[in-house]
């Protein structure tokens, strides 16, 4: 969560009691003075002191095995939502989906309160990567693979970075392929194989940074992040 709110919340400071905080250098992150207000802090990752005292948050962190089927949104007034798979022991208002997959786009989500962190993993300059397991309806062919590294144009126009593409099968009526973009534009892989003048039949998302899909994680389940996965989302905490 943001320090300042951190701090306001624990320590119940004013505005000018926390900027004083922060002037007379007493605010600490990991052993070092933190100058950024307003940067993104979790005690299972960060050391917080503050004038001495060690402070601590509660976010959320959960990976879910998305099923298709359902929206990845909050509220929805016709289709099951991605929250609402939620245990109601583990359900509050704040946890949202970090990124979208389509309705009928499976695999892995991430789902948390920690709102800071949802939308910098979004931002472009960090550029988190993210592959896809794709079967689409013809052959996928090496000449495929070049276009999607020289970057896809879409048909309106809109340029794709380079993205990587691996064949895992190919025959005339399907293949199978695992993609990996840096980006996350709408539709984003369903468009790059139409531009190609192919059309993606089933898709999965199986990473999305340091994080991947378990596989002994059932459609539809999901669990908190382990450990080591939120210490490797640290470097994404600014
Ligand atoms: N690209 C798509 O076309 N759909 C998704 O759900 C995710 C990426």
């Amino acid at each position: 969560m943001r320090l300042d709110k951190l701090i306001e919340e624990k320590l119940s400071t004013t505005r000018k009691e926390l900027k004083r905080l922060f002037q007379q250098r007493k605010v600490l992150i990991d052993g070092q003075v933190e100058q950024k207000q307003n940067r993104n802090v979790d005690s299972q990752l960060h050391e917080i002191i503050v004038a001495g005292t060690r402070l601590t948050t509660d976010a959320h962190y959960f990976l879910l095995h998305k099923p298709a089927g359902v929206v990845t949104a909050k509220k929805d007034s016709r289709f099951q939502t991605v929250t609402q798979l939620l245990r109601p022991a583990d359900f509050n208002p704040a946890i949202y989906p970090v990124g979208r997959l389509d309705r009928d786009t499976s695999g892995l989500l991430l789902l948390t309160d920690n709102g800071q962190l949802g939308y910098d993993l979004l931002q472009p300059d960090l550029k988190v990567q993210k592959t896809y397991y794709a079967l689409v309806n013809e052959k996928v062919t090496i000449a495929d693979v070049h276009a999607f590294e020289q970057g896809i144009c879409f048909l309106d126009g809109t340029r794709c970075q380079p993205a990587e593409l691996v064949i895992l099968s190919a025959t005339e009526k399907s293949s199978a392929v695992l993609l990996t973009i840096n980006e996350g534009k709408f539709h984003q892989v369903k468009k790059m194989f139409l531009a190609c003048g192919k059309k993606v039949t089933r898709l999965t998302r199986i990473k999305m940074g340091p994080l991947e899909l378990p596989q002994d994680l059932a459609l539809g389940d999901y669990r908190p992040l382990e450990r080591s996965e939120l210490r490797a989302l640290k470097k994404y905490f600014r």
